[in-house]
């Protein structure tokens, strides 16, 4: 056996679906490419269209497969058209990527509930409905892979957490309690656990280069993240070499939450 083959049979995604939400932008955008170079069709869901095509084109440009649907995550009812939308593109999803999310940093004191809904929304209730939708169908099939992208925020407070901070924290129980129920039919289901990442979710804090330089010196590789350094783990995560890990919650944070 060469190395490519068995790398291949490790790793490849080949004949897999994905759905990849927040597909279109900064980490869920490198997750997206990175399955589907690895050998997925992956359909990414999120708002703005612009932003979707070009993350299809660049990935077809590159002869992967790939396409996008156009949803708004903060609804219910956004959510249920966004996921029969993506099911109808390439077939119901053998992974499933939960990268949309959305950070509004009021202080504590002036968090009100329309941020607090908006919050939820995105960030828990749209990867607990798309689990709900997708997930016994994978345990029927007797192969699925949940991967939800949480936060050092789940752990700790940091920089107006509020609400952000305890959706990330439901999201990774939300992970545990989808491994405990599906795990025995081939469905894992984990977390990758950010630490500062600069993307567009952060453009305020990154355009600062004294707090970036800060944020940097406390991992432990001596930089900020960058949004390819997803890519290697989501390819384990959607992979079958990833069997036996489940409920878990993946740190690529440079040794953050740890120094
Ligand atoms: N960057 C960091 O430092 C960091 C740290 C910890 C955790 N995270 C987490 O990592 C994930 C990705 O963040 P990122 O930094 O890559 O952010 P990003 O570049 O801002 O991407 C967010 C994505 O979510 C989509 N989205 C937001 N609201 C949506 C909605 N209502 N409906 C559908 N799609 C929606 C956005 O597309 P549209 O706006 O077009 O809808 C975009 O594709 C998030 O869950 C975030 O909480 C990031």
């Amino acid at each position: 056996m060469t190395s490519r083959d068995y790398l291949s049979d490790l790793f490849s995604l080949d004949g897999l679906t994905a759905l990849v939400t927040g597909g279109s932008s900064g980490i869920g955008r490198a997750i997206a490419g990175a399955l589907a170079r690895a050998g997925a069709s992956v359909v990414v869901v999120a708002r703005r269209e612009s932003e979707l095509a070009a993350t299809v084109d660049e990935l077809t440009a590159d002869g992967a497969r790939a396409a996008w649907v156009s949803g708004d995550l903060g609804t219910r009812d956004g959510v249920r058209t966004a996921a029969e939308g993506a099911a109808a593109v390439f077939g119901e999803p053998d992974i499933l990527v939960n990268s949309a999310g959305i950070n509004l940093r009021p202080p504590m004191s002036e968090l009100d509930e329309d941020v607090w809904d908006a919050t939820m929304a995105v960030n828990l209730e749209a990867p607990y409905l798309l689990g709900r939708r997708f997930g016994p169908g994978m345990a029927e099939r007797g192969y699925g892979r949940i991967i939800h992208v949480t936060s050092q925020q789940a752990h700790r407070a940091f920089v107006n957490s509020g609400a952000y901070g305890v959706s990330k924290g439901a999201l990774e129980s939300l992970a545990r309690s989808q491994a405990e129920a599906w795990s025995p039919y081939g469905v894992t289901c984990n977390t990758l656990v950010p630490g500062f990442v600069m993307t567009p979710l952060n453009t305020r804090l990154s355009s600062d280069p004294e707090k970036v330089a800060a944020l940097a010196a406390r991992t432990m590789v001596g930089r900020n993240g960058l949004a390819d350094d997803f890519a290697g783990a989501a390819v384990f995560l959607a992979g079958r070499s990833s069997r036996y890990v489940t409920g878990q919650s993946v740190f690529v944070d440079g040794g953050f939450s740890v120094h």
